[in-house]
């Protein structure tokens, strides 16, 4: 019998992708290799996202439209993974009644009986593994269960060949008024730090030289050891030790956690990269009191502006959401302000979508969707205009560049096709996560280059290797 195949679709955040990776990493273990695409799968997994209405309509498409193949081809198997499955339960087997099963972001590790049973049902029956696991299960075997499945992880995966991402915790506590996340994927809990620091151990000894941290609030990162508490900064430090890492960032930062202890890692320097992303949300006191966040905006500008005391060049990314119940001209205003003055090197903007069950799902969601529209827009223009602004003023600059490949679109006439030498087009990421183009030969693949900045566009640097 031919080898079955499998293709797994991610939706979201950067901890879906490496759920997805790590859902890939699992078929591949049980003897099933990648698909060329959707269409030609015998096992389909989405991972999910619900953080937004927009994210699961998407896939309530795509999924949907597995209808007829799953018809005429009762083999094939469907599973909905993720924020979704847990979200939604039922709700999926009744809108798409061809799907297999549903498992949530808790109940990873149950992956592949799962598979199996599926498979070997046919068509007909639902599986499902869910419950964000507050119920489910006790902390410790949610631990043995997940870390088991995460250390089994066979490659590395990222946003290219060198980098991984790296779990240090689950779930979120905060419940920010907007947000679904502490339902769909259940209360914090820290990964031990020696299971963390084995996992980038083997993936650095396995070729990786960028690794991030990955945690929904990263800065609450807490776990009891042999006695010793171990913090965010504490970790961070000890990654940073391992021989051949190259680079190291973390995300997401949590305003309120953003404590000198962190800033003091970011101070220390390579490997731990000038890399922050700490979500500002809103520039108006009125919008962040109603979202609970939990901090001002003068407590906001006053951490970002210690870190970049600490951290010469620091590179800033935040994300905002627009059309917030309530929110009036006056508080978009104080956002769109907020977004000229802090100089962002990446602003993640987002309309307000109301997610069922959260606090703020509650409220009226008032603010009109054209009004919405033109925010998002609005604040976009703005962002990009600061962005261009930053990006100038790092002409004649020399950055250290970890580069990730050739450059997918080559952007510099003389470096299409490369001449022949084999010199071509490369891409690489600054320190600060920017994408700088650049000529060089293909060797210098997986390796840090010195770059001089020798022009810009709204979102890419381009440069001339340095004594290469
Ligand atoms: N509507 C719009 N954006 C949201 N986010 C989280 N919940 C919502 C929502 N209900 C945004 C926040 C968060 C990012 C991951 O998604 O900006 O930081
Ligand atoms: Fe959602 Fe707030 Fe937790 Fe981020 S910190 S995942 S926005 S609840």
């Amino acid at each position: 019998m031919a080898q079955k195949t499998f293709h797994v679709e991610v939706y979201g955040c950067q901890m879906n992708k490496l759920d997805g990776q790590l859902a890939a990493d699992r078929l591949r273990a049980m003897g099933l290799r990648e698909a060329v695409g959707l269409r030609d799968a015998d096992v389909v997994l989405f991972v999910t996202c619900s953080v937004r209405q927009h994210a699961e309509d998407r896939v309530y498409s795509n999924a949907g439209k597995l209808k007829h193949r799953k018809a005429r081809q009762p083999g094939l198997v469907i599973g909905i993974l993720g924020c979704m499955a847990e979200k939604d339960r039922d709700d999926i087997f009744r809108r798409l009644p061809h799907v297999d099963f549903i498992c949530g972001p808790g109940h990873l590790d149950r992956l592949e009986d799962l598979v199996r049973e599926a498979t070997a049902r046919g068509a007909g029956g639902h599986l499902a593994a869910l419950d964000a696991p507050r119920a489910a299960r006790s902390p410790g075997d949610v631990d043995d269960h997940l870390e088991a499945f995460e250390l089994g992880r066979l490659t590395p995966v990222g946003e290219h060949p060198f980098h991984a991402y790296v779990r240090v915790m689950r779930g979120c506590d905060n419940f920010c008024a907007y947000c679904i996340v502490p339902y769909v994927r259940g209360p914090e809990a820290s990964r031990p730090p020696s299971a963390i620091l084995d996992e980038v151990g083997r993936l650095v000894a396995a070729g990786v030289r960028h690794v991030t941290l990955l945690g929904q609030s990263i800065g609450s990162y807490a776990r009891q050891e042999q006695g010793r508490l171990w913090q965010l900064a504490d970790l961070v430090r000890a990654a940073a030790e391992i021989e051949g890492l190259v680079r190291l960032d973390f995300v997401t930062t949590h305003p309120k956690n953003l404590s000198d202890a962190i800033i003091e890692c970011l101070a220390a320097g390579p490997p731990v990269a000038p890399y922050l992303h700490v979500p500002a949300q809103s520039g108006s006191d009125r919008v962040l009191r109603a979202m609970h966040r939990g901090y001002t905006i003068g407590e906001y500008r006053e951490r970002v502006a210690a870190a970049r005391r600490r951290v010469p060049g620091l590179s800033v990314a935040s994300d905002f959401i627009v059309g917030y119940p309530g929110e009036s001209d006056e508080d978009f205003e104080a956002t769109v302000a907020l977004i000229r003055e802090m100089d962002f090197s990446q602003v993640f903007a987002f309309k307000y979508s109301v997610r069922p069950g959260t606090a703020a799902a509650r409220l009226d969601d008032d603010v009109p969707e054209d009004m919405k529209k033109d925010r998002l827009a609005r604040l976009l223009k703005v962002w990009s205009e600061s962005a261009l602004r930053s990006k100038r003023a790092l002409i004649g600059r020399t950055v250290e560049c970890l580069v990730t490949g050739p450059s997918p679109k080559p952007h510099l006439d003389a470096a299409e096709g490369g001449d022949g030498g084999g010199r071509m087009q490369l891409s690489s990421r600054s320190p600060g996560q920017q994408i700088v183009l650049f000529e060089g030969p293909s060797g210098l693949i997986g390796s840090m280059v010195p770059v001089r900045i020798t022009r810009v566009s709204p979102i890419t640097l381009f440069g001339e290797a340095v004594a290469v």
